[in-house]
């Protein structure tokens, strides 16, 4: 429907779905396929033998961003046949359909609209008829305020006492993205606030948290899309516990709880005072809602403006992603590249990698993005899928992981496509630290590329004069293969900014790989099972009485719980 020059998009009317192609059916993919297996055998080092130019032809630039994606197996015909994949996948129109607030989400009837959280233009964006770009920018001046008025003090407890200590309440998409970005910002963050971040229902974790807090100069952020998490409003109402039994007053809940949440009647339910409640939208999903009012621990933390200037560098990412051709489109080339090694070569996971401490929590937050949008096995037609999709994400900071995983990384029998990431600048320039940091970061992935022949190491045993049976015996173990792809991602410093392109750019790279799996990235109907047993479950853990509705091996754990608890 056209109105006033503006397409109008209704999420609510469920039209039958155009069939959406086949990736394993189009010309493109069975190019691939030949390619691929022309290819399979040409290693690394013989890529660069053959074209000592790679890092100029394969690596590309975003502000201040360098992205080195020449120690991959691919060739120019590699992303050739690639971006000619993408064209028959329909990857631009899925591009502008997601910016324009299309109901790309479609299982849920949902828009997907993250984007428009950080669009900081005067250009509309309309759903079910409505602007969004008001209420978006009236939450963010909410945020300012409320933020503001928490660091500087404003912002009082019920003794009238500042407030200290923030702590964010929230799981799974409510939790991971704003603990990783505050996590990363932690050299812009306030001196007045410590932000703390609860998520698991183990009491562990809230019992632990607050043990130091003083409830006078608490504030907890309950941070949850829908208001019905298990995990979160349990843990919401233990917090409310022990501020209420210390305050022996249920009024001071007014001033130490807010809201962040889509349902504003379970939020009165609850009994926080929707003044104090921040919106959002059923059009951004849990895992891509740190740019939302989810947003709000890191505000609190690093402060508005800092907050303001990761919305910039996502925004900034956003339009590269949008208009850049897919030569130079950073998110496409690590999404094609990303394909290649998971439907082609048949690599299952994808290790990320940061040589920077700050960005201690990326590969936890890069899991839930990443697998919950595209681990997934029935397309978008409702068909099981035959090819692979959604790798396993997983990784560590850079050293530390070199002294605990990667002797499988550069000598197990499984090839693990690794993403590199370090910042040319540290933030704690003290001493040769980060020189020894960035000198690891590079000879790693040299080592993983390059590996070490066996003459090279008979040649290091002799010259250390060991015995011929020495050397023979020792050889086999010293050889590395190398030819194992890495990306790496060098960035100037990690500023608010970079760290919103660097978010943006992981976001758009799965989105691409979705749209080319032609799987939904936006839904998640497989945390539904386990959440619907648990709940079965949990009425049987109150006595101690045996049960035996389960299979075997689930009544034989139960059963065995209850026995372990009695006195
Ligand atoms: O269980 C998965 C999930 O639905 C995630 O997608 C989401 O980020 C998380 O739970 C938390 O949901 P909510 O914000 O509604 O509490």
């Amino acid at each position: 429907m056209k109105k006033l020059g503006l397409i109008i998009y209704s999420h609510k009317i469920l039209e039958p779905m155009p069939h959406k192609p086949n990736p394993t059916q189009t010309a493109a993919w069975k190019k691939l396929t030949q390619h691929f297996d022309e290819t399979k055998h040409i290693t690394l080092q013989r890529l660069f033998e053959e074209d000592p130019n790679r890092f100029e032809h394969f690596s590309a630039c975003f502000e201040q961003i360098l992205l080195d994606y020449s120690k991959n197996h691919i060739t120019q015909k590699t992303l050739d046949l690639f971006f000619e994949f993408a064209k028959q996948m329909n990857l631009k129109a899925n591009i502008e359909d997601m910016f324009a607030g299309k109901t790309i989400n479609e299982t849920e009837k949902r828009a997907v609209l993250h984007t428009a959280l950080r669009n900081s233009t005067q250009r509309e964006i309309v759903v079910d008829g409505k602007n969004i770009v008001p209420e978006i920018k009236a939450v963010l001046r909410q945020m300012e305020a409320f933020s503001n008025a928490v660091i500087s003090g404003k912002w009082k407890g019920y003794t009238n006492k500042r407030i200290k200590d923030v702590v964010n309440i929230g799981i799974g998409g409510s939790d991971l993205g704003p603990v990783m970005a505050t996590e990363a910002l932690k050299h812009y963050k306030s001196a007045k606030i410590n932000t703390h971040f609860v998520s698991n229902v183990d009491a562990t974790h809230l019992v632990e948290t607050l043990k130091n807090l003083n409830p006078e100069t608490t504030l907890f952020l309950i941070a949850s899309k829908t208001f019905t998490t298990q995990e979160t409003m349990t843990n919401a109402q233990s917090a409310r516990h022990w501020l209420v039994d210390y305050a022996k007053n249920d009024l001071c809940v007014k001033k130490h709880f807010v809201a962040i949440s889509t349902n504003t009647a379970e939020v009165e339910k609850f009994g926080i005072d929707t003044q104090n409640m921040f919106q959002f939208w059923d059009w951004v999903g849990g895992r891509y809602s740190l740019w939302s009012a989810i947003g709000l621990s890191i505000c609190c933390s690093v402060g508005y403006k800092n907050f303001k200037d990761l919305l910039k560098g996502a925004q900034a990412m956003d339009k590269h992603f949008r208009t850049q051709k897919m030569t130079h489109n950073l998110p496409i080339i690590l999404a094609v590249i990303g394909v290649w090694y998971t439907s082609f070569f048949q690599h299952e996971t994808e290790a990320i990698l940061p040589y920077d401490q700050y960005l201690h929590r990326f590969a936890a937050y890069l899991q839930q993005a990443n697998m919950e949008s595209n681990g997934k096995s029935i397309d978008k037609n409702g068909n099981k899928i035959n090819y692979q999709t959604g790798p396993i994400i997983w990784g560590e900071p850079g050293t530390n992981g070199q002294h605990a995983f990667y002797q499988l990384i550069h000598q197990g029998t499984k090839t693990i496509p690794a993403d590199f990431l370090a910042p040319a600048i540290s933030q704690n320039p003290i001493g040769e630290h980060h020189q020894i940091l960035l000198a690891n970061f590079f000879a790693q992935t040299e080592a993983l590329m390059k590996g070490k022949n066996q003459q090279t190491v008979v040649d290091e045993l002799t010259k250390k004069q060991l015995t011929q049976a020495e050397i023979d015996f020792l050889t086999p173990f010293k050889v590395f293969e190398g030819n194992r792809p890495t990306n790496s991602i060098l960035y100037k410093q990690l500023t608010p900014r970079t760290l919103g392109s660097l978010i943006a750019l992981y976001e758009h790279k799965i989105f691409v790989q979705g749209v080319l799996w032609n799987v939904f990235s936006f839904d998640q109907w497989g945390v539904e099972l386990g959440k619907q047993l648990a709940n079965n479950i949990l009425p049987e853990l109150f006595d101690d009485q045996p049960i035996s509705s389960h299979d075997s091996s689930t009544n034989g754990l139960i059963n065995a719980y209850k026995q372990m608890r009695k006195p």
